[in-house]
């Protein structure tokens, strides 16, 4: 038996690295997903398999209680709110590394080895942080604990406090076998991960989201060394280096360091940034939706660039006919993604993935840079920063060396937002001022259809 389920296992364990590599693009991801299925319901079959007098009930119960409550909620989750569905689910994560170490450290009558003890240490400790403070993230994220950052004087001193507080708790459980060192090592922690997350903003947390994602896989990866479990191992591991990798790539497209993200503080630093004043009113040229069809529908090479906006109003789909439309005139569409558009990874990918948009006219920031120049239309839709050029020109900017897609470098460029206001930093965009932007002011949803309407006559 042992041989059988180690062989499941280890293609479980291989499944889930293949849903790994067929979620890293959208033409592949629904084929990740089914891997990720399958090696799942063999992990868990061949768990069960193996249990010593499994008490089937109360696991069939959770496991059709997770099942309802996930497939309800997968339902009706809005793409804006993916985040913080994320969030609250690692916070499940960190919860349940932390009640498996429990129940571990009380299980009557069992003595664990100096190694199990370092990794029911580490695994419950990473665990605890991951819960509170993704609770915190999704707290924040859904608006319900307010966005704003929390800092205070002290902040790094108390949270270095904390750390060596929690490891001598934990020391002190490693030397004596204390029960009650262990769960005052988990109350700190748990205060931890509180105060780390505090002191920043709402509309940064997705980089932290990534980062809990990989904490909560270590912890797992933790609990399956002391489980003795090695699907448990490698998953955690999984987990724990993409999320890592991801946080990795996130902060570069936004120029931030990994360092700062930790230390926290993230994002209170842009909050303070320059936004437009109402004294420095700048001429601008605002156009209509039915300028803006002749421009695009008369064009050879159009690009566009979708933004937090097209998220938000949700004119994907409209997006996708208009450009259909475009298409059918013999006009060159394709889409442009910056690796930081909208509010999570992969946001744009996933949006214009839902309108069917061909996989092969949406092109990543490298694919496409070099081709703004030779573009005779930009259509920038519900984007900001990501377009702003004092990420290339103005040192003092705070997104300063924050790559971005060049659309300034286009003959012409057609700019929809409801607004001047600002973005997601704060900053006010060269790129509404110049000579060849025109404005297309209203909600992005309604202004595609209005460009619908016009390019069709
Ligand atoms: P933003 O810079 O946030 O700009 C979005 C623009 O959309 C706003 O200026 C807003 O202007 C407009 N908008 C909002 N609702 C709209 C609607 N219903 N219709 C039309 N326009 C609408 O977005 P971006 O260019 O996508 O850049 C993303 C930003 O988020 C970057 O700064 C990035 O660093 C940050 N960020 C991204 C991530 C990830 S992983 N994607 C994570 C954390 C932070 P109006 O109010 O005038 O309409």
């Amino acid at each position: 038996m042992q041989n059988i389920s180690a062989i499941l296992y280890l293609v479980a364990a291989v499944l889930f690295i293949l849903a790994l590599k067929g979620l890293s693009s959208p033409a592949s991801a629904r084929r990740g997903n089914l891997y990720g299925i399958v090696g799942m319901a063999i992990a868990v079959l061949t768990t069960l398999l193996i249990l010593d007098k499994p008490v089937l009930a109360l696991i069939a119960g959770a496991i059709a209680a997770g099942a309802v409550i996930g497939g309800w909620k997968a339902r009706t989750v809005e793409m804006t709110g993916m985040p913080e569905l994320v969030a609250a689910m690692h916070s499940l994560v960190g919860l349940s590394a932390v009640l498996i170490a429990v129940a571990a450290i009380f299980h009557a009558g069992v003595e664990h080895t100096p190694v199990q003890k370092v990794e029911l240490f580490i695994g419950a400790f990473i665990g605890a942080i991951t819960f509170t403070a993704s609770v915190v993230a999704y707290g924040k994220l859904s608006g319900r604990f307010g966005a704003k950052a929390v800092s205070f004087s002290g902040q790094h001193l108390l949270n270095l406090i904390l750390a060596l507080a929690m490891l001598g708790f934990g020391l002190a459980y490693f030397a004596t076998d204390s029960q009650a060192a262990f769960l005052a090592m988990l109350a700190v922690a748990l205060v931890l991960g509180v105060t780390l997350i505090i002191p920043i903003g709402g509309a940064d947390m997705p980089v932290v989201v990534s980062m809990l994602n990989s904490y909560s896989g270590w912890a797992a990866a933790g609990i399956g060394f002391t489980l003795n479990n090695p699907v448990l191992i490698i998953a955690g591991a999984c987990v724990g280096s993409s999320g890592a990798i991801l946080s990795y790539i996130m902060c570069k497209a936004m120029n931030r360091s990994i360092v700062s993200v930790l230390l926290g503080g993230f994002g209170a630093e842009v909050a303070a940034g320059p936004a437009p004043g109402p004294g420095e009113a700048k001429p601008y040229k605002a156009g209509s939706a039915e300028d803006a069809a002749f421009l695009m529908a008369n064009a050879d090479q159009v690009v566009i660039v979708p933004g937090y906006g097209l998220a938000v109003s949700r004119a994907q789909h409209a997006l996708q006919e208009f450009a259909e439309l475009l298409h059918e005139k013999g006009v060159s569409v394709r889409y442009a993604i910056h690796p930081v558009a909208g509010r999570m990874p992969g946001h744009m990918n996933v949006l214009l993935a839902e309108a069917e948009v061909p996989y092969e006219q949406v092109l990543e920031m490298e694919e496409i840079n070099a081709d703004f120049s030779t573009t005779d239309v930009v259509l920038v839709i519900g984007a900001n920063d990501v377009v702003n050029p004092a990420a290339q020109k103005d040192k003092a900017s705070p997104i300063y060396g924050m790559p971005i897609l060049e659309a300034h470098k286009a003959r012409n460029v057609i700019v929809v937002k409801r607004s001047m206001s600002a973005g997601y930093a704060g900053l006010d965009n060269e790129l509404f001022y110049m000579d060849k932007t025109m404005m297309v002011f209203g909600d992005a949803k309604k202004v595609v259809e209005d460009l619908l309407k016009n390019a069709v006559h």
